[in-house]
C-alpha cells in the first residue's frame, strides 16, 4: 500500500473486522484492458507521446469534454492553464484553501500572488459572496476546486468573472464525470484541469487533461505541453534538425502512451464505476440525513456529483473517528486547508478572515466511498454511524 493509500485514520488491529473484510478508504481501480492496452505499447516500443494519447483524448471528446489535451498531472493542468490565460509576475489569482497544495503551487510557477477567498462550510467550495472582497486591480484569474467531486456554484462565478473580466480555471481534480447544470465539468469554464493520479476515481497513474472550449486556447495548451512546439508541424532541415521558432513558454508536460493505455482501459469501466458511487453516495445522503451531530453538505439541485469523496461536517469529529476505526471503518480529512503553510506568505489577520473554512477545517471528515465497498459493507457503515459514537 502506498503512503497515499494509507491516508486518514487507519484502522486499529484490534478493531471489529466488517463484514467482507477489509474497508479500505480510497480504492484503485485498474480494469483487466490496461494490461492488454499497455502490453500492446510495450510490444510496439512507442512509449512517448503518440497513438494512445490522441486516443484517449479522442474518446474523452466523445464524453463531450471540449478539445481534451492530455498533461502528465493536473499540477502541469493547471500551470498551463495559468500561462494560457496570461498569469505572471505581478498578477494575482483567487482560490480556495480548501483544496490540495498543487492547486496554490501552480499559482506561484506562474510568479503571480495567491489571494485565498472564504469557502462555503456547507459545501467546502468557494463562496462567490466572498469574491468581492478579495479582488485588487491585479486579479487576473479566480481557480474553482470542487472539493471531494462536488461542483462549486459555476453560474455565479463564471458571472462575476466575467463581469470583472477575469478568467475562470476549474481545479477539476476530483471532480471528473461530474456535471453542473447537465453540462459536462470539463466543458463550461475557458479552463478545466483534471487529475489521472494514482488514488482519483479514474486514474493513468499519474496523469491529467485540460479542456478548452476555445480551439485556439486548447492548441496553446498543447503546444506549451511540449515546450512551445507544435508537434504536427515540426519542420526538420536535411540533418534531421528541427527548424524551430518556439514563440511561448512550454514545459514538458504531456502524457505518454503508457499513462494512456492505463487511461484508455480505465475509460472503457469508468460509467459503471461511476454509477456505483453516485449509488453509494445517495444511499449514504437518505440514510444520514437525520443522524443527530452530523451534518451533510448541501447539494444545489444543479450539481452532478463525482463522489471521489464523501464529506460531512461532524461536531464531535475525535469521538466519530474513534467509534469508526473501533468498528474497522476507515475515515480521512484528505486536505487541510493550505492557506497557513508558510510558502503562501498569508499573514495571521489574513488566516482569520476566513470563518467559512475555520469552520469548515474544525468539522469535515470523509467516508469511504469507492466502487469496491459492497452493498453490506455500505449498510454496515451506515448502521455504525447510527448507533452514535
Ligand atoms: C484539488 C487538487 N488539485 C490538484 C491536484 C494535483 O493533481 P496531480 O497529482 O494530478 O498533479 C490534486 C491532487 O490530489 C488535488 O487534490
Amino acid at each position: 500500500m502506498s503512503p497515499e493509500h494509507s491516508t486518514g485514520v487507519a484502522c486499529s488491529e484490534h478493531a471489529i473486522t466488517p463484514p467482507g473484510g477489509e474497508i479500505r478508504f480510497f480504492h484503485t481501480a485498474i480494469a483487466p484492458r490496461c494490461q492488454e492496452l499497455v502490453a500492446q505499447v510495450l510490444r510496439s516500443t512507442w512509449v512517448g507521446e503518440g497513438p494512445m494519447v490522441r486516443e484517449f483524448e479522442r474518446q474523452l471528446s466523445t464524453w463531450g469534454l471540449a478539445h481534451p489535451v492530455a498533461v502528465n498531472s493536473c499540477t502541469a493542468a493547471l500551470h498551463l492553464s495559468l500561462l494560457a490565460a496570461g498569469v505572471g509576475p505581478g498578477d494575482e489569482v483567487i482560490l480556495p484553501p480548501q483544496t490540495f497544495i498543487a492547486t496554490g503551487m501552480a499559482v506561484l510557477a506562474t510568479g503571480a500572488r495567491t489571494v485565498f477567498a472564504d469557502i462555503d462550510p456547507n459545501t467546502g467550495n468557494l463562496n462567490p459572496d466572498d469574491l468581492p472582497r478579495r479582488i485588487t486591480e491585479k486579479t487576473r484569474a479566480i481557480v474553482v476546486v470542487h472539493w471531494g467531486g462536488l461542483p462549486a456554484p459555476l453560474d455565479r462565478i463564471l458571472e462575476f468573472a466575467q463581469a470583472h473580466r477575469l478568467t475562470v480555471i476549474e481545479d477539476a481534480a476530483h471532480a471528473f464525470g461530474a456535471k453542473w447544470d447537465g453540462r459536462p465539468v470539463g466543458s463550461i469554464s475557458p479552463f478545466t484541469c483534471f487529475s489521472f493520479q494514482a488514488i482519483k476515481h479514474f486514474t493513468a497513474g499519474d496523469g491529467g487533461a485540460v479542456c478548452c472550449p476555445d480551439p485556439e486556447l486548447a492548441a496553446q495548451v498543447r503546444r506549451r505541453r511540449w515546450f512551445g512546439i507544435d508537434r504536427d508541424r515540426v519542420q526538420r532541415n536535411r540533418f534531421g534538425g528541427r527548424l524551430l521558432a518556439v514563440r511561448e513558454l512550454g514545459l514538458k508536460y504531456h502524457m505518454n502512451d503508457l499513462a494512456a493505455a492505463v487511461a484508455l482501459g480505465n475509460l472503457e469501466a469508468f460509467p459503471p464505476r461511476l454509477k456505483r458511487r453516485q449509488q453509494i453516495g445517495a444511499w449514504y445522503r437518505r440514510e444520514l440525513a437525520d443522524v443527530p451531530g452530523l451534518r451533510l453538505l448541501e447539494l444545489s439541485p444543479q450539481a452532478e456529483h463525482a463522489y471521489w469523496l464523501f464529506t460531512v461536517r461532524v461536531e464531535d469529529r475525535a469521538g466519530f473517528v474513534e467509534k469508526l476505526a473501533q468498528h474497522g471503518v476507515p475515515t480521512s480529512m484528505v486536505d487541510t486547508r493550505i492557506d497557513t503553510n508558510p510558502v503562501f506568505g498569508q499573514s495571521p489577520q489574513q488566516l482569520d478572515s476566513l470563518p467559512g473554512q475555520k469552520t469548515f477545517e474544525s468539522e469535515q471528515i470523509s467516508l469511504p466511498v469507492h466502487d469496491a465497498l459492497t452493498d453490506e459493507q455500505v449498510e454496515y457503515i451506515i448502521r455504525v454511524i447510527r448507533s452514535g459514537w
